[in-house]
């Protein structure tokens, strides 16, 4: 079959077989498909759609295109947790050390940041010293030993994913339901996972801007784990202004620092807790939610999920005491502040603006060749429905060249809404599917 054929019949909105689909994967994974020609399929997809069946080949292929981890001599239930993607999401980094202090076993897969949003293993690769690329047999030594692992998509695990990752990255094709929940899924099959904990995101700041798309994409991703004998439950939770205050790879580090001492912003630490508790109880660790809120909580107060995270950090090569001392991290050598216009409340901090202005000052990839500066990024001075003076500091952007400092500070400026009336509160947490 001709790659161009496969092409159009997908931009004319037709279904293609699964061996279609296969077909193309493979030769997209060997080389033998160039990228414009696959861009081209991956543009038809977004705009064109896919059904269940096409989704259920598009992710067996990807999972088909490299190894299956087994993790069965490993003991212990394990569970895993992914993010459809936000800005300022750092949660994996705080629910992951909770539920393993907790005794899950977290064999955790992540992403690179994609389009506007931030990646989990960018924000451990900000750590000096930290591998994420631990070969299988680390992987499940590491296990063993700390029950929290991670690492990314690997040659062997779903490379399909990794090349596909990346090229969808740099061609506008990320925001596709198919896309999104075969890239994930894929990933997370491969892996000898019990359980799986979806965070679906929806708002300025995610893929999926309506509440409708985001609970099909949970929908579809809980249904495929399902059919492969995965416990799953997704949270479809907002992802309107960012999560937490800091957005960059070494300040997220920061944040993830103080959540786990229990001192970090309120909407990171009970999203955070939630999504641990989850995955405690999805584990069979807990035998009720409530017991694994209390167990997660519990977790958070007595600091095990700290020191596991710091545990984790030095068997992946890392310096732990970086989560003390933050001057070890990578520092911005520049900061510029933000200023409110007027008095008033903050209505609205767009996630989308925040997330691509970081990615203008190097905190994301413009090209899949970019390499990522670890130090830049946004702190945010205030939430919405926060009250503000006029001149007061609204965020400050943190940089180490000054070149698109000025752009980035204009789409920052743009970010923040100020109201005369006080913004009704936003639920974070909107729904659970499964
Ligand atoms: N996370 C992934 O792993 N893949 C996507 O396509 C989006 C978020």
């Amino acid at each position: 079959m001709r790659t161009v054929d496969l092409i159009q019949r997908k931009r004319d909105g037709e279904e293609l077989a699964p061996e279609e689909i296969q077909s193309l994967v493979d030769g997209y994974t060997r080389a033998e498909i160039p990228d414009y020609q696959m861009s081209a399929f991956l543009m038809a997809v977004c705009w064109q759609g896919m059904t269940d069946r096409e989704v259920g080949a598009l992710t067996a292929s990807m999972l088909n295109s490299g190894e299956r981890v087994d993790l069965s001599m490993v003991p212990g239930a394990k569970v895993d947790k992914h993010s459809t993607g936000g800005v300022g999401d750092k949660t994996s980094l705080i629910a992951a050390p909770l539920a393993a202090a907790a005794g899950a076993v977290v064999p955790m897969i992540s992403g690179r940041s994609l389009g506007f949003t931030g990646g989990t293993l960018d924000k451990l690769e900000a750590i000096p010293g930290l591998r994420t690329n631990l070969t299988i047999d680390e992987f499940r030594a590491q296990l063993a030993a700390h029950k929290l692992a991670f690492i990314g998509q690997t040659e062997q695990v779903a490379p399909a994913d990794g090349k596909l990752y990346s090229l969808r990255d740099a061609t506008g094709t990320v925001e596709s339901i198919a896309l999104i929940a075969s890239s994930i899924m894929s990933k997370k099959l491969a892996v000898g996972l019990d359980a799986i904990v979806l965070d679906v995101k929806v708002g300025a700041g995610a893929f999926m801007k309506k509440q409708v798309d985001a609970r099909r994409l949970a929908q579809q991703m809980v249904a495929i784990g399902r059919r492969n004998d995965r416990r799953m439950q997704a949270l479809i939770t907002d992802m309107n202004q960012p999560l937490g205050f800091a957005v960059g790879n070494a300040l997220e580090i920061m944040e993830v620092s103080q959540t786990l001492q229990n001192a970090g912003p309120v909407d990171l630490t009970r999203l955070s807790l939630e999504l641990a508790s989850r995955m405690i109880f999805l584990a069979k660790v807990a035998p009720t939610l409530d017991e694994a809120r209390e167990m997660a909580q519990g977790r958070l107060l007595d600091g095990s999920g700290y020191r596991k995270f710091k545990e984790v950090i030095a068997a992946q090569g890392g310096n732990p005491k970086v989560m003390d001392q933050f001057e070890l991290l990578p520092n911005a050598t520049g900061m510029r502040e933000i200023y409110s216009p007027r008095a008033g409340y903050v209505s609205a901090i767009d996630a989308a603006l925040i997330g691509q202005a970081s990615v203008l000052i190097g905190a994301g990839r413009d090209t899949k060749e970019d390499s990522i500066d670890p130090a830049v990024g946004v702190i945010l001075e205030v939430k919405s429905g926060q009250k503000v003076d006029a001149g007061g500091v609204l965020c400050r952007i943190y940089y180490t060249g000054e070149e698109r400092v000025d752009e980035a500070a204009e789409q920052v400026e743009d970010a923040f809404r100020i109201s005369a009336a006080q913004p009704e509160e936003r639920e974070l947490i909107l729904e659970v599917v499964g």
